[in-house]
């Protein structure tokens, strides 16, 4: 009796162990890693076992090339399973003709999903063809993003790749618990609105050891970010890590607690910017760390820009409503590739207080001339190292 029972239990401990996760392979959906046949379907239908299992599951993505030629939804509000791991060691590309996608959003969407791990591969956007349309003047659709991510929380994005975005390469929108590691992303330095990252209403976010090269912001953190964490980004070319732009809406959410540490910027148009609309808004910038961060060759390595409206449209009084405070500069230092490495441009009716300058140490790349500070309704504090002279 008592030897049966302990077998018994062993038996029970090596089965669960074993059948704790359930892997599904998209090739045996009927995808096909050929580069040509639309594995769309089968994408979605090992989705929904991954989903529909009551275990922990693995979607499979074997080596090849699968094209996704419509835009595609994973949505997790039905999900019984405690967690979905998508492995992909392939590459998934965006259909040639941009217009099956472009007016979608998204091209590959997470909806409502928690636990989902992304994990290797390569996500291709395709983007060329719509850069090249846009750029040319005439009227095109704006464009998908590759991946975007909603409403949804404790999700890891871990050795992605993205390349040639239509738009967006990554969008984190009304999430929590958002871990991204080890991820590259790369567009032509001159294709328009392809922002590595951007952020919306979202909280608790890191993002770590990731390079990012595009046409527009590396990093653009919207209205109602709090918490984000960002350390060992390596940015350029682009437009910087952009806090911004906010302030469009009267009624807007703040951001806040923002840390950025150990960045490195090459030539890129901004360093760390923070960047609001001149008009009316009760939004805010509370408690941001702009840490040990590395500029080489940036136009504008550290700028705040209240006074954006372009075109001159949309801003009826011109006085931006975001109120800044409490952000640190700390270590920060290399090259300006314009004579102003410092910019602080608040707003008259709001200015910024509690900005302090901690170690800045930056040259303008023309010899023989000094880098330059400017202030406008900045209040705070300078110490250290402080070249250019601070303007506080
Ligand atoms: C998953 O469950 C839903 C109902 O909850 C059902 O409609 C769907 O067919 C199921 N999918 C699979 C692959 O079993
Ligand atoms: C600020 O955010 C970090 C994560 O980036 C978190 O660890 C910390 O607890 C937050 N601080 C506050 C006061 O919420
Ligand atoms: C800027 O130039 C000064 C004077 O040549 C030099 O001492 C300093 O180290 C330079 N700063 C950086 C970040 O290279």
């Amino acid at each position: 009796m008592k030897i049966a029972f302990f077998v018994i239990v062993i038996a029970v401990v090596s089965s669960a162990g074993a059948a704790s996760k359930v892997t599904y392979d998209v090739t045996s959906f009927g995808a096909k890693g050929d580069g040509y046949t639309d594995s769309t379907k089968a994408f979605l239908s090992a989705w929904s076992y991954a989903c529909n299992s009551t275990k922990s599951a693995v979607i499979n993505v074997p080596s090849g090339t699968y094209l996704l030629a419509t835009a595609i939804t994973f949505a997790g509000e039905r999900c019984k399973s405690s967690s979905i791991m998508m492995r992909i060691y392939g590459t998934l590309v965006a259909p040639s003709n941009y217009n099956a996608i472009a007016t979608s959003g998204d091209w590959i969407r997470f909806h409502r999903v928690s636990h989902v791990t992304i994990s290797g591969g390569t996500l291709d956007g395709q983007g060329a063809s719509l850069w090249s349309c846009k750029t040319s003047g005439k009227s095109c659709p704006s464009g998908a993003t590759t991946l975007g991510i909603y409403n949804s929380n404790n999700i890891v994005i871990s050795g992605l790749k993205l390349v040639n975005s239509q738009m967006f390469h990554i969008l984190i929108d009304a999430c929590a618990n958002v871990k991204l590691q080890g991820v590259t992303i790369s567009a032509s330095g001159v294709s328009p609105n392809t922002d590595g990252i951007h952020l919306i209403s979202s909280t608790d976010v890191t993002i770590v050891s990731t390079k990012i090269a595009t046409g527009d912001d590396c990093i653009s953190i919207g209205p109602g970010n709090t918490n984000l964490w960002i350390e060992k980004v390596a940015c350029g070319p682009g437009h910087g890590i952009s806090i911004g732009s906010l302030g469009w809406q009267l009624e807007e959410p703040g951001v806040q607690n923002i840390t950025v540490t150990t960045v490195t910027f090459r030539g890129t148009q901004n360093g760390v910017r923070i960047k609001t609309w001149a008009r009316a808004s009760h939004g805010f910038v509370t408690g941001v760390s702009f840490q040990h961060v590395t500029m080489i060759n940036v136009k504008n390595p550290i700028i705040i820009d209240q006074r954006y409206c372009p075109d001159n449209n949309n801003c009826p009084n011109q006085a931006a409503g975001v109120k800044i405070k409490n952000v640190l500069y700390e270590d920060i230092h290399g090259t300006s590739d314009t004579q102003v490495a410092v910019k602080l441009d608040c707003s008259q009716g709001n200015p910024c207080a509690g900005i302090r300058l901690q170690d800045v140490n930056l040259n303008y790349t023309s010899v023989d001339k000094p880098a330059l500070s400017s202030c406008a309704y900045a209040a705070g504090s300078a110490s250290g190292i402080l070249r250019p002279t601070s303007c506080l």
